[in-house]
This record gives C-alpha cells, structure tokens and sequence, in this order.
C-alpha cells in the first residue's frame, strides 16, 4: 500500500512513489519505483529529508483485529467467565461491548492485505480465554470470506466468544488433566456443549445462531462428532465454521498433551480432512484467510533465500509475503519466478 513513512521508519524494500534529488546538482538520491535499500535512507537523513512517499510491503498496518483489540477481549472474556462461575449467568453487556469493537475493527481495516492477528497464550491457564478471543476471530474472517452480512458475522461472533463457556462446569483436573482420560471423563468433557446451552438459556440468549455455535461445534460432517452425532446437511453453516476454527486455534496452541502446531502443518492436517470432518467449502475459506503457509511459517525459496510469512495479499494464498533474514519483505504475488520451495520447520506461530 501507498503510505507515508519517516525517513526512520523506512524497510528496505520500501518502494519509493515520489522522486528526490539534491537541489543544488539536480542529481537524484531515489526515483519512482526504486527500491529502497540502506544507502539510500542515509543519504535521505544525510539532507535531512523527514518523509518519503513509498509502497511498502510492512503489513503492520493490515492486522487485523489490532493486537491490542486482542488483549482487551481477552479480559473481558476473563471477566465474564469470573461472572458466570458466580451466578452462572452471562453478562451479555460485556459479550455485546467486546463482539461489537471486534466485528467493526474487522470489517474496517479487512482490505487488500491481511495478517490475522491472534491473542497470545502467555501460560496454559490461560488457554480457555484465549481460545474463546481466537475462535471468534478466525469465525469472524472466515463468516466474511463466506459472504456474510455485517449483521450474521456479529450473531455467528457473539457464538464463537461463548462456544466453551460449559467448560467452566467441567472440573479442571479432568480438562487439564496431562493422561489420557477414563471413558466417564471424556463423556463429562463432552457435555460441556450441553451445560454451555443451558448458561445461555439461563442468559436469556434466544439466538439459533448463538445457541448452534455453542452446543454444536463439536459435530463433523461424517456424523463422527458429538453430542448429537449430527450429519451432513443436519450440521448449521455455523456449526461448520466453529468446528474449523475450534481444531484450528486448538492445534496450533500449546496444551497440556501436545506441542502447539505450526499453522502449515495444521492447515495440511485439516485439508485431509475436508469432507470428512469439515465442510469443504469452510476449509477454503480458511485458506483464503490464512493462506496455505500461514504467517509465522519458515521457509526456503527457490532464489536460496530463506524467510519467514509475514502476510497475505487477498487471493495470493500459495504466493505470500516473506520477510527475509536481511529484514526485507518480498511479495511473492509480484515476484513470479520465485517459488516457496520447502517449509523449514514446524514450529508455532
Ligand atoms: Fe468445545
């Protein structure tokens, strides 16, 4: 995108989209459609140039939600959840305040560029709240990539931020419990579905939506899923799209049982299983949101440069944005003749 940028805040491969030259020779310090590299951004302070007119490939200004969007919602989610183990009842004041900051920060800045930000998992205590905040954001990108109304995408959110909210039911040592789990205790997770339903009645929610979002994101398209063991066409659109972004943001954090994934590999993971366990079309749109190596990704190029995903033009989602070990960004949707040639690790995001 075209921006404005201090003359410290440049990148090199910044491209310059205004022409400067040293007055007194006529002589040109950078042109239109220069690369910027170190030199140049000092000889532009060596004249004490402030500004320069660039396309710049820094996605910082095309996160999406702000991360400190992301960190106020996770505690709100933290307060509400505090209230419900109170009087177990939801505070739909806070769920509406957060849902509503969420939705419009999305549906404003979701443009050509997107890098999805995620609320960061400090300790595994934490892992409740933060997969509430992930799960609403990954529902909301993907409700808009499937051509929801503003309107949908909030009611669809507002069911995402509480999907887990019967977990608080659930006593901890069976959910965090680090072995695997006697059949009564698996069967005792599994209702949280069901206790979150009834936290919702009891709120006074009356949304299909919300209510789909909450007891039905565990159900898989071959029916494999639980509580109802839904099948097929029987599962809602919602339940579709919570049952993606529940595995994804669950796979690519860190557990009690297991080391949080890469989102490559979880992305590779969940395509095997499109038609399976998800719905095919909701896959894809995970793809458009978070391309085939999602940020965070490490990989070689096929020019021998190694780097890192740092971003995605909307559509280019074999071809991203990589930022090299020497700092800069190379748009792989312009730069056709380099490929992605391996992914060099697993690791988190
Ligand atoms: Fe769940």
């Amino acid at each position: 995108m075209r921006v404005w940028k201090r003359v410290e805040e440049l990148s090199a491969g910044d491209i310059a989209q205004e022409n400067i030259t040293i007055s007194s020779s006529g002589q040109p310090v950078v042109k239109v459609g220069q690369k910027i590299d170190h030199e140049i951004i000092d000889a532009l302070r060596a004249l004490g140039i402030k500004w320069l007119l660039v396309e710049s490939k820094d996605t910082f200004e095309s996160k999406i939600p702000k991360p400190e969007t992301v960190e106020e919602m996770k505690a709100d989610v933290k307060k509400l959840f505090d209230k419900v183990l109170l009087e177990n009842k939801i505070d739909v004041d806070i769920v509406e305040r957060s849902v509503q900051k969420l939705t419009e920060e999305i549906f404003e800045n979701y443009g050509e560029y997107i890098t999805p930000v995620m609320a960061i998992m400090k300790d595994l205590s934490e892992y409740t709240y933060t997969h509430e905040v992930n799960v609403s954001i990954i529902t909301t990108l993907l409700a808009i990539e499937m051509g929801y109304s503003e309107d949908k995408v909030h009611e669809i959110c507002t069911g995402a931020l509480m999907h887990d909210v019967g977990k608080l039911k659930i006593p901890p040592e069976i959910l965090d419990a680090r072995r695997k789990l006697t059949d009564i205790e698996f069967s005792e997770i599994k209702k949280h579905v069901l206790y979150g339903r009834e936290i919702c009645e009891n709120s006074g929610i009356k949304s299909v939506k919300i209510l789909s979002a909450v007891e039905d994101h565990h159900e898989k398209i071959d029916g494999s899923g639980y509580l109802k063991g839904l099948k097929g066409q029987e599962l809602s659109e919602t339940a579709k799209m919570m049952a993606v972004a529940d595995v994804y943001d669950a796979l690519t954090s860190e557990r009690p049982y297991k080391h949080a994934w890469s989102g490559y590999r979880a992305i590779s993971y969940m395509l095997s299983l499109a038609n399976v366990h998800f719905d095919i079309r909701v896959i894809n749109a995970l793809i458009r949101v978070f391309g085939l190596y999602p940020v965070g990704t490490k990989v070689l190029l096929s020019s021998g440069d190694e780097g890192t995903v740092v971003g995605m033009r909307k559509g280019y989602f074999s071809r991203l944005m990589v930022k090299l070990t020497n700092g800069e960004i190379v748009d792989l949707s312009e730069e056709k003749s380099i490929l992605i040639q391996k992914v060099l690790s697993d690791e988190a995001r």
